[in-house]
């Protein structure tokens, strides 16, 4: 089974390029640039990845950001999340970047954006695997600096698919982004934000009406409000859920009360992710193993879940019918 969840072709809808930084990676840039670690090893460093809540997290994962400092810098970081999804069989990606991580320590919108785009080109030239680039708004911050960084973004709209929102759900709800999320939409940009992670069902449901986004990330407390659980099964609209990291910031207490089998079963269009992989003990695959061995996922579902992850994708139709015509191939072929 591991085998097959490994070869079964998928897509990642949720999945934070700063959030795939391994502490080796990590180590190996602070050198290059010559920054101090407050770690005197991969390892030790490793052993501060035990949290308590989201904003621990958050506050280790900004903290690790600070190596990235030149264009190679965020190529590298990108071409190592790519070379995960080959070995992985992800054959496309839509992954986040956080632009104001590294514009507020003084990095320019260009050199991120530069680095992370080579690298995505030459995922799609050397391995065929496509993607969408979305750029995440830091909830934390204000709405004036999410305007601010949408300005930047302007001359890039042609590498970036869509925007999102993350960061610290507690205290910075939705409707602290109705204006800027309206605007990206009018400029052309499809919309996706962190919801019902930490916070309420009721974020779930203001995601979709104020800041009408096209899907939800995370949204597993949606599984508190039984008419949203309806609304979400029948309007197809798709969570990108991340297992792995439910658990290790404490969303669950363990996998074996994760809620995504149950809401699959009920209709909701959920998908499987790793959000920040190097920080949360798992690459793609290794949450499908999780949902096998804790919650007895079966191939039928591992199958169904993978056919989300494509059919809920942004891919463009024609690519989204190649995708598709992929993971059948492959399930015929077994
Ligand atoms: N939630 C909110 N913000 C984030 C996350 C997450 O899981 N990962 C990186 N930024
Ligand atoms: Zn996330």
């Amino acid at each position: 089974m591991d085998q097959f969840l490994n070869d079964l072709p998928k897509a990642e809808l949720h999945l934070h390029l700063e959030g795939s930084l391994e502490p080796e990676l990590m180590f190996a840039l602070a050198e290059r640039n010559s920054i101090v670690l407050p770690y005197s090893s991969v390892e030790q460093l490793r052993q501060a990845y035990d949290f308590a809540n989201l904003q621990a997290f958050l506050d280790l994962y900004y903290q690790g950001a600070a190596v990235l400092q030149t264009e190679q810098d965020f190529y590298d970081l990108t071409w190592a999340y790519i070379e995960r999804c080959k070995t992985e069989n992800v054959i496309h990606t839509e992954p986040f970047f956080d632009p104001q991580t590294h514009t507020d320590r003084g990095i320019p919108f260009a050199t991120v954006i530069k680095g992370i785009s080579r690298a995505l080109r030459d995922a799609e030239s050397k391995y065929g695997i496509s993607s969408g680039l979305i750029m995440c708004f830091l909830r934390h911050l204000s709405e004036e600096a999410a305007f601010d960084t949408l300005q930047q973004a302007e001359p890039y709209l042609d590498q970036i698919i869509g925007i999102g929102l993350d960061s610290s759900e507690q205290g910075n709800p939705p409707a602290k982004f109705e204006r800027v999320f309206a605007k990206a939409r009018d400029m052309g940009l499809l919309a996706v934000a962190h919801a019902g992670e930490e916070g309420p069902a009721q974020n779930v449901i203001d995601a979709l009406d104020i800041l009408k986004v096209d899907r939800i990330d995370h949204g597993v407390r949606a599984i508190d409000d039984p008419e949203l659980i309806k609304r979400l099964a029948a309007e197809k609209i798709a969570l990108t859920v991340c297992p792995l990291s439910n658990t290790r910031l404490k969303v669950f207490d363990d996998m074996s009360q994760h809620n995504i089998l149950q809401m699959l079963e009920q209709g909701v269009k959920v998908t499987v992710n790793s959000d920040d992989p190097a920080y949360f003990g798992g690459y793609l695959t290794e949450n499908f193993i999780a949902l096998e061995k804790e919650l007895g996922m079966t191939r039928a579902q591992a199958i169904e879940l993978a056919r989300n992850s494509f059919e809920y994708s942004f891919a463009k139709k024609e690519r989204k019918a190649e995708l598709l015509a992929e993971l059948d191939r492959h399930c015929v072929a077994r």
